[in-house]
């Protein structure tokens, strides 16, 4: 598979050696170029890769079709994790890059969660800003040692708290290295996400809560 025909992206490569790259997946109505600043902010010099949703909801990239907020459309979800999961590990291959650590907002959580789920493989680990759970009845799959920090806001009108509480349950009975916190915020990302995430991902650079590379 060519990587450039199969996802609409952009490639920022490192200027250091030791970031592990990122993951970059926007929300409803975003695109590729949404999440760059805020990637190469929470960890300057890593490469990132950032992709835009395939699927259109009134003209809108998303990841996956919903039936309404908060109602997904599981056999989409499924399809289109495995499909972005093809996609990172043919652009490992182009690019060279070690497995990445997703960095996602909303629906781009939302995916990034189901990738976790159903294709642990692919993602070194992730952060998750605003989640929520993506399947009703998720496998169980084997995410030993996987770092994976989940920012959820208190004043989320779209994301219930016992939502955001029963994904990180989820991640950390796969056995997921999971940090949850709750911050003042509504669904919009605020400052404090942009400051837990970077502090989150120094840790990680500096070696905690790592797998082994694959
Ligand atoms: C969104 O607006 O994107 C939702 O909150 C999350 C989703 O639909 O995946």
């Amino acid at each position: 598979m060519s990587v450039s025909s199969s996802f609409v992206h952009r490639f920022e490569p490192a200027t250091r050696r030791d970031a592990p790259p990122l993951l970059l997946l926007h929300g409803t109505g975003g695109d590729e170029n949404d999440l760059l600043p805020l990637g190469a902010a929470v960890a300057p010099g890593a490469a990132l890769l950032s992709v835009r949703g395939k699927v259109l909801e009134h003209g809108m990239p998303r990841f996956f079709r919903r039936v309404a907020e908060g109602v997904f459309d599981e056999a989409d979800v499924v399809r289109r994790a495995h499909e972005l999961a093809d996609f990172v590990e043919a652009a490992r291959v182009e690019y060279g890059l070690a497995a990445p650590i997703a960095l996602g907002y909303s629906n781009g959580a939302n995916i990034a969660a189901a990738m976790l789920l159903l294709r642990p493989q692919t993602l070194r680990g992730a952060v998750l800003l605003r989640a929520m759970v993506p399947l009703a009845n998720p496998p169980s799959p084997d995410l030993a040692g996987r770092p994976v920090l989940i920012l959820s806001g208190r004043q989320d009108a779209i994301v219930t708290a016992a939502n955001g509480e029963k994904l990180a349950g989820l991640l950390a009975t796969a056995g997921a290295s999971v940090e949850r916190q709750v911050i003042p915020a509504s669904h919009a990302l605020s400052q404090a996400d942009v400051a837990l995430a970077q502090r989150w991902l120094q840790g990680v650079r500096a070696g905690a809560d790592v797998p082994a590379a694959e």
